[in-house]
């Protein structure tokens, strides 16, 4: 069945999924969600090069298999800031959930919770703050921070988050501006469904925003004090989310940052930007165990999440693949997500020797040069049409709704 918000459809589903792998999901996840909805997920900026080489990279490094370990019954729980987790495999933080279900950020909280693994809430999701921690009290998350230039929205936001009892900040410094995503301008998509803390601070004109305006509001300048300054008036840790470099390590640690975040938004920002996990030994090596690390971008199978965390990440983050589990599954469709990742990995640490995730850490890996691999991008035009056309993925009115715009979806 689907749900309508001002003729925008919502899934309201909540059933495991089963499936081969992740990838699959996202053509799957296009049967259910409106075409602008769905390029608003899939697509990266630009030409798309370094949405395609986050996960083609993967293939420079090498899981070395291990003999004769002795070894069976791996476990992948693990913990991060304090927190007991029972998989390293986390929810990265996304905008606006409700474009893949009704219950939005709070089913998303709901199937995380079950799966075991942290859950990161965007400063753009639709549920508030409280409605997200009430989903699931017991439950560990930390808070996604787009720094706005109104010091006032920080503070309603940290008080929120306080409140609510979030652990800690992932403050994104690599979004200062929308990359220039070629579907969403094909789509003229704007955000479908209004987003808490904006209606919060903005009332009404919080709604019906394009992804550029609502970067727009937020702060185009962020300096190593912004983050001295976010740690003293939240009073929680805050992490620096979107460091590509070591010069950027040892400056976000120098500016009092309690972790870093290595991504490249997805290939949603800088198209040419390197694969992450390309850059990611030598941040670990810069950032020398002083402080952890999430890493994301690209991740697509437990041997991603095994070469990450072999080279130098605490915790790794998934986006899209998530996204498109809530819209086939809801809760459990995020659950089943996060669990197929799971199972992957533990079969990379039975075939490794590796017993804990400790151990993952410390596993062989060779870096040997094949040929590159080539995938074809998701949203380049010649694949934009035709869209399936079922019953679910159909807007119901074509007069553009005033304050959402949903019918351009
Ligand atoms: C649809 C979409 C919306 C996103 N929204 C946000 C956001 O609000 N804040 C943020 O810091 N990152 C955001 N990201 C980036 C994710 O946190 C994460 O870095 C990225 O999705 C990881 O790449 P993957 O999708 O290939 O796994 C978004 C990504 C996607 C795909």
């Amino acid at each position: 069945m689907t749900y309508y918000y001002k003729g925008f459809p919502q899934s309201d589903r909540d059933e495991k999924i089963s499936m081969i792998n992740v990838d699959e999901l996202e053509e799957r996840a296009k049967k259910v969600m409106p075409e602008g909805a769905y390029y608003y997920i899939a697509s990266g900026a630009e030409n798309e090069w370094t949405w395609r080489a986050n996960t083609s990279a993967f293939n420079h490094y090498q899981i070395v298999p291990r003999a004769l370990t002795d070894m069976d019954d791996p476990q992948t729980d693990t913990e991060f800031m304090g927190m007991k987790l029972k998989t390293p495999i986390m929810i990265s933080p996304i905008a606006c959930h409700g474009i893949a279900h009704k219950d939005a950020e709070v089913a998303t909280q709901k199937g995380a919770a079950a799966a075991g693994a942290l859950f990161s809430s965007s400063t753009y999701a639709n549920k508030s703050v409280e409605d997200i921690a009430a989903a699931a009290p017991e439950a560990p998350r930390f808070f996604q921070l787009y720094l706005s230039k109104d010091w006032d929205f920080n503070k309603m936001v940290f008080d929120a988050i306080k409140k609510a009892g979030y652990k800690g900040i992932f403050l994104t410094v690599d979004a200062l501006v929308s990359g220039y995503r070629e579907a969403n301008l094909r789509t003229h998509f704007t955000y479908p469904v209004p987003l808490d803390f904006f209606t919060r601070y903005l009332g009404g004109k919080g709604e019906g925003q394009s992804v550029a305006q609502m970067y727009a509001s937020s702060a185009q300048k962020i300096s190593p004090e912004d983050v001295a300054r976010i740690k003293k008036e939240s009073g929680l840790p805050v992490f620096v989310k979107g460091v590509m470099c070591a010069e950027d390590a040892y400056k976000a640690i120098g500016a009092g940052a309690d972790g870093i975040y290595v991504t490249n938004h997805g290939g949603r920002e800088v198209d040419g930007a390197p694969a992450t996990i390309d850059v990611l030994p030598e941040i670990a090596k810069a950032v020398n165990h002083r402080v952890p690390i999430v890493f994301d971008s690209g991740v697509r199978r437990g041997s991603h999440v095994f070469k990450a965390l072999a080279l130098g990440a605490d915790i790794v983050g998934i986006g899209r693949p998530y996204l498109y589990g809530l819209a086939l599954g809801g809760p459990k469709g995020v659950e089943s997500v996060i669990d197929q990742l799971d199972n992957e990995l533990k079969i990379d640490m039975q075939l490794t020797g590796c017993k804990t995730i400790a151990d993952v850490k410390h596993a062989k890996i060779d870096r040997i040069h094949y040929g590159l691999d080539t995938m074809p991008s998701n949203t380049d035009p010649s694949r934009m049409e035709p869209y399936p056309v079922t019953a679910d993925n159909q807007i119901k009115s074509q007069e553009p709704d005033a304050t959402s715009g949903a019918s351009k979806h």
